[in-house]
C-alpha cells in the first residue's frame, strides 16, 4: 500500500523557546536548526521576526543556512508582522509564513476584542498578503481546541479559498483528550467543503500530558502534518514531543496510515544538543531519549533481552542514535582530525580564527582529559559561542578554599567592560562563595532561579556542564560553563547568565500581544 507522509513540523525554535529560560542566541539557533535539516525535519520554524531585531535576525539567519528544509517564520494577522516575516525569509530556499489569530469565543472577546466577522476578515486579509511573500502559506485559528465547531468550518473555508495550503488546529491550551480531538480533526476535514485544497496540521500542548496521544489521534482521523518540538519543549507544559510522535508512527505502522522521512538516528544527538543549549534537563524515564530508555535494571528483563533483544525492546537504541561514547580525539590529534569530526557532527565554523580558537580550546581540554568524546566537542562548542556572546563580563580567574570546618571561601577576577576587577566572599560551599564573589563585583540584583550539574561523559575527569538559571524583573535567562572542574564550570555559567541578563531586550510574546 502507497502510504501518505506525515509532515514532521519542528517548533523547537519558536515555541520551544517560548518556555520560560529557554531563549536561545541566533547562533545557537542556527546550530540545532542545522542539526533539524540532518534529522530531515521537513519543515522548522525559526521563529517569530515581528517579536524583536533578534528575533528577526535568527530567523533571517536560520533561512540563510538551512537547505533542505522548509523554514517558517510566525506573524500574526498584522499587515506589519507579516511584512517583516517576508523580509526576513527572503532570498531564501524553501520558505514558508504561518500567521494566526484567535478563533475562541474567550479569545476573541477577551484578548481581541473583536467580533466573529472581523476575525474571518483579518485572517483571510492575512493570508492574502502571504502569498504575496511566499506561495506556501499556513494559517492557524488559535485555541481551535476551544472555537466553536460552525465557526472553524466557515474561518478554514474562508483561509483555505485566499490560498492557505496548511491549516493547522492548535489545542493551544492543552484541553482535549484524544478521541475528541480525533473526532475534530475528522468533522472538519469532513465539513469544510475545499478541505482537499489543504492539508491538516495539528499542534497539541501537553497541560494534560496529552499532546502526543492527541496528534496521534488527529493522524489516525487525517491529520497529514504534527508540530511538535525536541523533548516536548514549549510553552508552559511544552508541546508534543517530536521524538514520540516520530517513533510511534514508525513503530507502529500497523496503526497509522502514514510514514515519516525522519532520520530517526540523529534524535538523540540533537535532543542533547537542545538540552544542553537550554538548560532543560532530560528526565532519565523520559521516553527514546532519557538515559534509562533503553536500560534494563532487572535479572529478569536483563536475561531476557541477552536472550533475544525483542523480548522487552520494541525499538532498537541505535535506531534512535543512541551509541556507546565514542572517543574520537585525544591529545595527539590534529587539527584536520578536529576539523573533519565536527564537520561529521554537523559543526562548522564562520572563519579560521574561529576554527583556531576552538582547537586552542580543545588542546586545552585534552590536556586535562585524556579522551575527548563527541559530547565534549559538542559542548566545546557551545562554550565557544556562548562567550562569543560575553561582550561585557568576562571570567579571567578564580581561586578557592574549602577545608573541613572552615568557611569555604572564594576570591574571583572578572573583566567588566575590559576592566579588570576582583571580589572575594565566604559561602556555604565554593559554589555559593564563587557566585558571592561574582554578585560583589557585578550586583546584578538577579534571583538563582536554578543550579544543575550533568556530568558530559562518564568517569571522574569527565566534563561537568552547568546550567545556571537568573531571574530579573520577570525576565529569565539561562547560563551554561563545562569544565573538568564542576566550580569553574559553575563559574563560567553564572557569567554566561550575566552577560544575557545585562544585554537588554525588548521582546513581544506572539499570544499575548493583541492585534
Ligand atoms: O499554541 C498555539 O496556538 C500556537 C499558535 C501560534 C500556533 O503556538
Ligand atoms: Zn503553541
Amino acid at each position: 500500500m502507497n502510504k501518505d507522509k506525515l509532515i514532521i513540523f519542528d517548533t523547537t525554535l519558536r515555541d520551544g523557546e517560548q518556555s520560560p529560560g529557554a531563549s536561545m542566541t541566533r547562533d545557537e539557533k542556527v546550530r540545532i536548526a542545522k542539526a533539524l535539516e540532518r534529522m530531515r525535519v521537513d519543515v522548522i520554524e525559526a521563529g517569530f521576526p515581528a517579536a524583536s531585531v533578534g528575533d528577526f535576525e535568527s530567523v533571517q539567519a536560520v533561512a540563510q543556512a538551512v537547505q533542505e528544509s522548509t523554514v517558517c517564520g510566525l506573524a500574526r494577522a498584522l499587515d506589519a508582522d507579516i511584512e517583516r516575516t517576508g523580509e526576513a525569509l527572503k532570498g531564501a530556499g524553501r520558505t514558508r509564513i504561518h500567521t494566526f489569530i484567535a478563533t475562541s469565543p474567550i479569545h476573541m472577546q477577551k484578548k481581541l476584542r473583536m467580533t466573529p466577522d472581523q476575525v474571518v476578515e483579518r485572517a483571510v486579509h492575512a493570508v492574502r498578503l502571504a502569498r504575496q511573500f511566499t506561495d506556501d502559506v499556513e494559517f492557524s485559528p488559535e485555541d481551535a481546541g476551544r472555537s466553536e465547531v460552525d465557526f472553524l468550518c466557515r474561518v478554514l473555508e474562508a483561509v483555505i479559498d485566499a490560498g492557505a495550503g496548511t491549516v493547522n488546529i492548535p489545542d493551544t491550551v492543552g484541553y482535549n483528550v484524544p478521541e475528541q480531538f480525533g473526532g475534530l480533526i475528522r468533522m472538519l476535514r469532513e465539513r469544510v467543503p475545499n478541505a482537499d485544497k489543504a492539508i491538516f496540521s495539528v499542534h497539541c500542548h501537553n497541560d494534560l500530558g496529552l499532546a502526543v496521544a492527541n496528534s496521534l489521534a488527529a493522524v489516525v482521523n487525517g491529520a497529514r502534518q504534527v508540530e511538535c518540538t525536541i523533548n516536548g519543549l514549549g510553552e508552559r507544559a511544552g508541546n508534543a514531543a517530536l521524538e514520540e510522535v516520530v517513533m510511534t508512527v514508525r513503530t507502529r505502522q500497523d496503526v497509522f496510515p502514514c510514514t515519516v522521512g525522519i532520520d530517526t538516528t540523529q534524535i538523540v544527538p540533537t535532543s542533547r544538543l537542545v538540552s544542553s543549549i537550554t538548560g532543560f534537563a532530560i528526565q532519565p524515564n523520559k521516553a527514546i531519549v532519557g538515559a534509562n530508555a533503553f536500560a534494563h535494571e532487572s535479572g529478569i528483563h536483563q536475561d531476557g533481552v541477552l536472550k533475544s533483544r525483542e523480548t522487552y525492546e520494541i525499538m532498537r537504541a541505535e535506531d534512535v542514535g543512541w551509541s556507546a561514547n565514542r572517543m574520537v580525539l585525544g591529545k595527539h590529534s590534529g587539527r584536520n582530525a578536529f576539523r573533519s569530526r565536527l564537520q561529521e557532527l554537523g559543526i562548522e565554523f564562520g572563519s579560521e580564527e574561529e576554527l583556531n580558537e576552538a582547537f586552542a580550546r580543545f588542546k586545552a581540554l585534552a590536556d586535562k582529559k585524556h579522551e575527548i568524546f563527541d559530547e565534549d566537542l559538542q559542548a566545546l562548542v557551545t562554550e565557544a559561542s556562548t562567550e562569543a556572546e560575553n561582550e561585557r563580563v568576562k571570567l579571567v580567574g578564580l581561586k578557592v578554599c574549602s577545608e573541613t570546618g572552615e568557611t569555604p571561601d572564594a576570591s574571583v577576577t572578572l573583566t567588566v567592560d575590559g576592566v579588570e576587577q576582583q571580589g572575594r566572599a565566604q559561602g556555604g560551599g565554593v559554589v555559593d562563595a564563587s557566585f558571592k564573589a561574582i554578585e560583589n563585583i557585578i550586583g546584578s540584583g538577579t534571583e538563582l532561579q536554578l543550579y544543575s550539574v550533568n556530568n558530559i561523559t562518564s568517569g571522574t575527569d569527565a566534563q561537568g556542564e552547568v546550567t545556571v538559571r537568573l531571574e530579573k524583573g520577570g525576565r529569565i535567562v539561562n547560563g551554561q560553563g563545562a569544565d573538568t572542574d564542576i566550580v569553574i564550570a559553575s563559574a563560567k555559567a553564572y557569567v554566561n547568565a550575566l552577560n544575557k541578563i545585562l544585554t537588554p531586550q525588548d521582546r513581544a510574546h506572539p499570544q499575548a500581544a493583541d492585534v
